[in-house]
């Protein structure tokens, strides 16, 4: 059976996504992930952006070993020199070169010739080629490119050593059926393409980058780049779970496989939605909290009968959770640790004596503390940064006829204790006007979201949050059985990756 090349650009496109922030080490938390979910190529980022971006991919290239990492570069020879500065000591580097190829951005944006872009690919090529023997080349839009000129510089890039040649459809414009003739084109008109893998890049502008990315590997791509929960610029791009499970669940139909460990999507799909922020939409496919609850009693009767009647996919395969085996405020360390281990998690020693210390104020809340409530007592432990100020206390007074007033006691950089009081418009605006009053660092609340964990009235609700600060976006987690504090803690979290970042923590 062919295999199919699964490129996972989470960490570049995905990141990319408005609002996505991810710091050094989430970075890496993440491609560590992406390796254990056996993606072939992690495109890790895009080294030009900027010095941090440089220093996350190197990082990355050198201690991820088993996958390609890949650095992004855009046609300039500044560009592609740091791209490999960035991938030069991975076990296996590559250096992926973007161009435009459509007369909208030739004429509109780069206001160059055809034949300016076919010399400019194919020299900047041939420059990465010079570094590394594994080359990408992607013609932007090319979905919206005139054949014929695609066919050409498809074929220069191939000629000055492009190994990869990615098919993006940038702004999702494609519709499948006109998608996968682009691929049956190429592979016919491109004289040197068996010198190359054709990949495709889609955009979900109208919903169909896994529709699309799927009739590709039908007409013969043999690459499929995509990111985790499909997140990505505007839409978002193709859905790695969903291409995965769509080729193993339909190998009747596709005759080909990846090396994705399908038992790995889930923990990897909360990673990353807690780290980015990004919620996963309850009704998402494969990973949304619905995706394998049924409502209808039809529904219900058949799966109790035989699971096949109304399920595709085994849940399990996709590693969801199974058991229900419900934790309590008389379990011990041990016990949490196991079930921990049986969930997918391992935490050091600290981590794990503050994830205990945090299962306990919520077992001693809730009468039963169950896996859903686990994920979001680990997802807080990696949320966590070194914090210039700790949230020591929180009091609150609202109500219909009263004004909300909050007093807060932080521990500051030093270790003292700090109190302040402030009135809000309601009890959240309150509390983050008391932690202003002591932090003192400008920012602006730009998203606010609380969603609860479980069913229940005595559910963990959890927060998240992104500030804006000098341009930058931080992101803030925070969860408790009480939204108030929850909203506070992902407040604290916020403002605490800000110090952090500015070198104040
Ligand atoms: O969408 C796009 O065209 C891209 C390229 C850089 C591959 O992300
Ligand atoms: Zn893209």
């Amino acid at each position: 059976m062919d295999r199919v090349i699964v490129f996972d650009t989470t960490l570049r496109d995905g990141e990319q996504a408005a609002g996505g922030v991810l710091n050094f080490h989430e970075k890496l938390d993440i491609a560590r992930q992406l390796d254990a979910l056996g993606v072939d190529v992690i495109e890790a980022g895009f080294p030009a952006n900027s010095a941090t971006e440089l220093d996350a991919v190197r990082s990355i290239a050198q201690e991820v070993r088993r996958p390609a990492i890949c650095a992004l570069t855009h046609a300039h020879a500044n560009a592609v020199d740091q791209a490999w500065e960035a991938v030069k000591k991975a076990a296996h580097p590559r250096i992926h070169v973007f161009l435009s190829a459509s007369d909208i951005h030739l004429m509109y944006q780069l206001k160059k010739s055809r034949d300016e872009i076919l010399d400019s690919a194919q020299e900047m090529v041939a420059r990465a080629k010079q570094y590394c023997n594994d080359i990408e080349f992607s013609p932007m839009d090319a979905s919206r490119t005139e054949p014929s000129y695609l066919y050409r510089i498809l074929q220069a890039v191939i000629d000055a050593g492009a190994t990869t040649v990615n098919i993006p459809d940038t702004v999702g414009y494609a519709i499948p059926a006109e998608f996968g003739k682009l691929i049956s084109g190429i592979c016919s008109n491109v004289p040197n393409i068996s010198k190359a893998v054709i990949s495709v890049h889609c955009h979900n502008d109208l919903g169909l980058a896994v529709a699309n990315s799927l009739e590709a590997v039908r007409c013969g791509a043999r690459q499929v780049e995509c990111t985790i929960n499909g997140i990505g610029e505007r839409a978002g791009n193709a859905s790695l779970e969903e291409i995965v499970m769509a080729i193993k669940t339909r190998k009747d139909l596709y005759d080909v496989e990846t090396a994705v460990n399908a038992r790995q999507i889930y923990k990897t799909s909360r990673m990353v939605s807690e780290l980015t922020g990004f919620l996963v939409q309850p009704n998402k496919a494969i990973v949304g909290a619905n995706a394998f609850r049924h409502q209808s009693g039809i529904h219900q009767d058949g799966v109790i009968k035989k699971a096949i009647t109304y399920e595709i996919m085994d849940p399990r395969e996709i590693g969801i959770p199974g058991s229900s085996l419900v934790l309590g405020k008389l379990s011990g360390k041990h016990g949490f640790q196991e079930r921990l281990a049986e969930l997918g998690y391992t935490l050091g020693e600290d981590a794990l004596n503050r994830a205990f210390q945090a299962f306990k104020e919520v077992a001693a809340k809730k009468k039963e503390v169950n896996d859903r409530d686990i994920e979001s007592i680990v997802a807080q432990e990696r949320h966590s940064v070194a914090e210039a100020y700790h949230l020591d206390h929180i009091e609150v007074s609202c109500g219909d006829h009263s004004i909300p007033t909050a007093t807060v006691r932080l521990i500051g950089p030093d270790g003292q204790a700090l109190a302040d009081a402030a009135l809000g418009t309601g009890p959240v605006d309150a509390v983050y006007k008391a932690i202003n009053r002591i932090v003192k660092v400008p920012n602006n609340l730009t998203e606010f979201s609380v969603k609860s964990v479980t069913e229940g009235i005595d559910a963990i609700g959890e927060v998240l949050i992104r500030i804006e600060s000098d341009g930058i976006t931080y992101s803030g987690r925070g969860a408790s059985t009480d939204v108030i504090v929850a909203s506070a803690k992902a407040y604290m979290n916020a403002l605490n990756r800000l110090l952090q970042s500015k070198g104040r923590a």
